[in-house]
């Protein structure tokens, strides 16, 4: 079973290991790659990972070997001679042999170890994962340095690879120019004034000097929304994916101080049905996309950790997304035998218990709820111009359990409706240049914003923000 053994003269830790000339030159396959050759020819090849597991027998030693690219780990089998102290759970390696057919029925190839090279050990008792276990969420947020290496959170970050790359691919094919927005800029997009601001930790400024580094008070971003307006004044549609922050002092499952935002701008653009659609098929094709690409990774979140989402989000694929008004929303909560803890009236925002409930209310199905009040909104959304109940034309996408996944609205284009809102909010000097997009061949436009993290928490099941992203942001945390 095992590969001839190289007769070199720089002989180590035992006489199969072959010289470094003979292992460097032998092809290095990722564990993937390795899975997926359908018929093993028995070539020499390199495998480099972290050992999974190690079992060793009178006359076999297996190991499972994994490096990130794949939920499956490879089997290594090895003549129990190639075992050292060294080769535990957790220690990286490298593995030379020969790729062969499995025996085995659960995998089709497995690795016939010539030389198994221990790179670097690891102390197993105090090594924080332990061996077989599956470790709760909250357990593996304190080890941000090590959670990568537990299959759940690899599996996540794959995921999230792939839908990164789905969106991006999304775009492209529908004709839409990528944009860098910045991170640094000196507008508060919402007007929330949940902004971090910057200045250079050590820096004196000389008296008189003006007090800030870029003389204007400058934020990290909280959309990509203004610029890329700015932009879809040039190309006709456009889209952002960057990270975005808020200092919002929420510890809420559902919020995080830095965040990913994937984001659109159309030009001539005039109705929210129209967002509605881009949002809706975004949605559908990148999941479909996920779920097709990464199957085994989704599995392990639809299987294990959240039993029951595999059915939730086929009633999210199959199902046409329904629409109400704001107004018609807040009728249902009002007919609502539920208690809420806020009581829903015309004119204040949705709380997510409101959305939890609407979305159940339409059978799970994800909701788009348009036209909210004129006064909850941003000075850039498109007055309604609709009397006693003033609205403005946005839109929120609700999704079950997580909430608002989307916010979206047409933007005010007409000087006159613009002016005297940026007056009476005081932000007309600010917003001159704004002003000046509406002079200057401005057309209707519109876009929206989609929370990722929020976007994979509806997918995948996650209850926890927290446990979709490498190193989660919030108040009291920003570990490594
Ligand atoms: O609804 P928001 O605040 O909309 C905007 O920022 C618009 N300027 C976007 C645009 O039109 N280009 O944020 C958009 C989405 C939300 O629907 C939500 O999914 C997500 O961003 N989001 C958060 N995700 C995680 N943590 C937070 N603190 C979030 N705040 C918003
Ligand atoms: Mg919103």
């Amino acid at each position: 079973m095992f590969g001839a053994r190289c007769m070199c003269l720089f002989l180590r830790r035992c006489s199969s290991v072959p010289c470094a000339k003979h292992a460097a030159s032998t092809k290095l396959l990722r564990v993937r790659e390795a899975l997926e050759v359908q018929d093993p020819t028995g070539g020499d090849v390199r495998v480099q990972g972290w050992v999974h597991s190690v079992r060793s027998q009178k006359q076999i030693l297996f190991l499972h070997v994994n490096d990130g690219s794949s939920l499956e780990s490879l089997q290594v089998v090895a003549d129990p001679g190639l075992e050292s102290r060294e080769l535990t759970f957790g220690s990286s390696v490298e593995v030379q042999g020969k790729l062969i057919k499995s025996p085995h029925k659960r995998q089709n190839v497995e690795l016939a170890a010539d030389n198994i090279r221990v790179v670097g050990p690891c102390d197993v008792l105090a090594f924080p994962l332990k061996y077989k276990t599956r470790h709760p969420p909250e357990y593996l947020r304190q080890f941000p340095h090590f959670r990568c290496r537990s299959n759940s959170l690899s599996a996540l970050l794959r995921i999230r690879s792939e839908a990164t790359s789905a969106i991006h691919s999304y775009f492209k094919e529908n004709g839409y120019i990528h944009v860098h927005t910045p991170i640094l800029t000196s507008n508060d997009c919402e007007g929330a004034g949940e902004v971090f601001q910057v200045e250079p930790a050590n820096e004196v400024r000389e008296p008189g000097e003006n007090p800030h580094f870029f003389n204007v008070p400058a934020f990290l971003t909280v959309s990509g929304q203004l610029h890329l307006e700015v932009m879809a004044g040039a190309f006709t549609k456009v889209f952002t994916f960057g990270p975005t922050f808020r200092a919002d002092n929420s510890q809420s499952r559902r919020h995080l101080a830095e965040f990913y935002m994937v984001e659109a701008e159309l030009s001539f653009v005039e109705s929210l049905q129209d967002l509605m659609q881009v949002m809706e098929d975004l949605f559908k094709k990148v999941t479909n996309t996920v779920l097709s690409k990464c199957s085994h990774d989704v599995e392990l979140f639809h299987k294990h950790v959240a039993p029951g989402q595999e059915a939730k989000l086929e009633q999210m694929l199959k199902n046409t997304f329904i629409i109400m008004s704001y107004t018609e929303a807040i009728e249902i909560l009002k007919r609502a035998r539920q208690e809420f803890t806020y009581k829903p009236e015309w004119g204040q925002d949705l709380q997510s218990e409101h959305e939890r409930y609407l979305v159940q209310h339409c059978g799970r199905i994800p909701v788009f709820v348009f036209n909210y009040p004129y006064d909850l909104k941003p000075f850039y959304m498109r007055d309604n111009e609709d009397g006693v109940h003033h609205t403005v034309a946005a839109v929120d996408l609700l999704v079950p359990e997580v909430g608002e996944l989307c916010g979206g609205s047409l933007r005010e284009d007409r000087v006159d409706f613009l002016q005297p809102r940026l007056q009476r909010l005081g932000l007309e000097d600010t917003y001159q240049w704004y002003l000046e997009l509406c002079r200057f061949g401005s057309t209707p436009h519109g876009g929206f914003g989609m929370g990722f993290e929020r976007y994979l928490r509806t997918i995948l099941g996650v209850e926890n923000i927290k446990d979709v992203i490498p190193f989660p942001r919030f108040p009291n945390s920003c570990v490594l």
